[in-house]
Formats: C-alpha cells, sequence, structure tokens
C-alpha cells in the first residue's frame, strides 16, 4: 500500500493515502462508528490521480468504485453499530444529458442501493434543511431565480436539502460489542427528542443546525480547493458522535477533507483516524487535529450546559 505521508497525535491517526487501499488494509470490527460527506460522484475532481473517487466518467463509475470501499467499510466497522454519511440530489444540465434535458440525479438513492447491496440496513435519514435564498446567491442557479417565477414557473424548481444517511452493520455478533450508552445527567430526555428530529433545521423553530459552522478552508493558493471542499458542517458531525459513538470509542472518516469530523471527534472525546488523498487538505487536517487535541474534549459538556439551558 502507498502510504504517502501520516500523522500521529495522542488520540487521532491521519493518513495520506488512497482510502479504498487503506480501508482494505485494517482489521475486522475495528472500528466503533464512520461518518463522512463521500465526493458527490463526479461533481468535483479534487486531484489528478486517478485514485480521486471524483475522478470518474459516469455516475454508474462513481457507484462502482464506492462500492468497494462501502464492502470494506462493513467489513471494519463493529457488528450492530452505524456508518452516517453526508449527501444531496445532484442537479445535472443540457451539455451532460444523452436527452438533453435539465433535472435531478438521484444521488441519495444510489447512495442507499449500494450500502443494501454490500449488506448495510438502512437505519435513518435525517433531512438538512437548506436556505434557498443563500443557494440561489451562491449558485445562481436558475432552478431558483424570481425572474424564472415570473416568466414560466415550470423551469424553477425549489431549494436542495442535504441528506444524513444512517446505515448499521446488523451481523452476528452484535450482542457482544457494548452498547451506545448515555448519562441522563449530561443526556436529558430534551436533548434525545432534539437529536430525534427527522429534519434538521437552519432556520428553525425549535433547533438550529448552522450551514456556516465549518472549518476554515484555509488551503494556501489552491482557490479551486477551497471552492470545492464542502466541509461538513462541525454541528451536524457533532450530533451524529454523540448520539451514536461512546466517549472513547474511534469514529474513522475515509474522505477526511480538511478534517471536520475528526474536529468534532476528539472535542467530543472520541478517538479518530482519517485518510485523505489530496495532500494540501492532508496537511490541514494534522494541523486542525492538533488544535482540537489541544483543546480538548469539552464538546459534551457544552451539550449538556446547552440542554439545560
Ligand atoms: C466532500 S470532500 C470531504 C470534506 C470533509 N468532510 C471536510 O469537512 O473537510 C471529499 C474528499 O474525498 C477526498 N478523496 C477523493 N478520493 C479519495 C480517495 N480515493 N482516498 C481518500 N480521499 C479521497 C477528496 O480529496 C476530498 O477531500
Amino acid at each position: 500500500m502507498n502510504v504517502f505521508a501520516s500523522h500521529h497525535g495522542r488520540r487521532f491517526a491521519a493518513y495520506h493515502v488512497d482510502t479504498v487501499e487503506f480501508t482494505a488494509d485494517m482489521p475486522d470490527d475495528c472500528i466503533d462508528l464512520s461518518v463522512y460527506s463521500p465526493p458527490f460522484s463526479k461533481l468535483y475532481i479534487y486531484n489528478n490521480s486517478e485514485r480521486d473517487m471524483g475522478n470518474v466518467a459516469s455516475n454508474d463509475e462513481f457507484q462502482a468504485n464506492y462500492r468497494e470501499l462501502v464492502r470494506e467499510l462493513f467489513r471494519v466497522t463493529k457488528p450492530g453499530r452505524n456508518t452516517a454519511i453526508h449527501v444531496k440530489d445532484l442537479v445535472y444540465y443540457s451539455n451532460s444529458s444523452e436527452r438533453g434535458d435539465r433535472g435531478l440525479y438521484d444521488f441519495t438513492g444510489d447512495c442507499i442501493r449500494t450500502h443494501v447491496a454490500e449488506g448495510w440496513s438502512f437505519h435513518r435519514r435525517i433531512t438538512i434543511d437548506r436556505c434557498p435564498v443563500r443557494e440561489m446567491q451562491k449558485t445562481k442557479s436558475d432552478r431558483l431565480l424570481y425572474k424564472n417565477f415570473r416568466t414560466d414557473a415550470a423551469r424553477t424548481g425549489g431549494g436542495m436539502p442535504e441528506y444524513i444517511l444512517v446505515f448499521r452493520k446488523w451481523a452476528p455478533g452484535m450482542e457482544a460489542v457494548p452498547p451506545v450508552l448515555h448519562d441522563p445527567a449530561l443526556h436529558p430526555l430534551e436533548s434525545w427528542q432534539d437529536l430525534a428530529q427527522p429534519i434538521w433545521m437552519t432556520d428553525g423553530v425549535w433547533r438550529d443546525t448552522d450551514e456556516t459552522d465549518v472549518l476554515n478552508v484555509r488551503v494556501a493558493r489552491d482557490e479551486e480547493a477551497e471552492k470545492h471542499l464542502c466541509p461538513m458542517p462541525l454541528d451536524l458531525t457533532e450530533r451524529l458522535v454523540r448520539q451514536y459513538s461512546n466517549p472513547d470509542e474511534t469514529v474513522y472518516s475515509p474522505f477526511m477533507g480538511i478534517g471536520s469530523e475528526g474536529y468534532a471527534g476528539l472535542r467530543h472525546g472520541r478517538r479518530f483516524i482519517g485518510t485523505e488523498l489530496k495532500e494540501s487538505y492532508f496537511r490541514q487536517a494534522v494541523k486542525y487535529l492538533g488544535e482540537a487535541e489541544r483543546l480538548g474534549a469539552d464538546g459534551d459538556m457544552l451539550a449538556a450546559l446547552q440542554a439545560a439551558e
């Protein structure tokens, strides 16, 4: 296996490596939880390497490569435990469509089918509310323009939510794996009711998730890389880590980017393993993971204080 570089903290290990090769080399049943955003099919190429999972000609080719990772993730996850992925449906345009039409590609559905085909049980879908005005300003998508709404609303779409898909490894040996336990003093009923919501709102009545709560993409002199990274919002990861793992357990992100999942995991007292193919992201991740380790794990205390308010 080609490990280009690695960095080991006290509670984390980060690897600059192809995640498919790396994960295939991990022992069985060693990961308590994985949380990550995969590359969104062929939407962005992060790296010219042919190992870059986004560097493919078609959505089918992406799923075929991704499936190899999903298979290995199933093997390395402890029985009864979960993997949580952050995805969305993808807009396609006439220049990339054989029929010359525009519409939505059901990336979310294909990811579900790939997991189920590799033995995972589809366990939960969380919808992440996203603001259509902010999306219009960012993407200038004609699906969101008021001009089109006035002239031919048949052309218009609507805001594109994101989703967290949670899968579970339903396999022999589940009873031998320790349960994920929550101390009611730290996690009262209200905090469970909060986590159990099917829609996590950005502008909501009951609780905000904040789409701007992301690690700063400070990847020097690589504006394209900054534009395309799509960092995983920290509060989403925090919620998943809190619900689906115990303190001191190991969280894995096979596509760690600049380290968001690890940052949130370490701040909540978990251990972290991450892999990333793009060198500049890997280096940035090592910095953020070191910072999280120095700051230490006060995440659960913060969550408890918020819940108690
Ligand atoms: C959606 S981004 C993840 C962003 C990350 N959640 C964060 O917050 O920084 C997907 C990442 O997968 C990486 N990637 C693509 N193919 C890979 C491979 N074969 N092995 C490891 N990383 C890969 C890309 O370089 C990119 O950083």
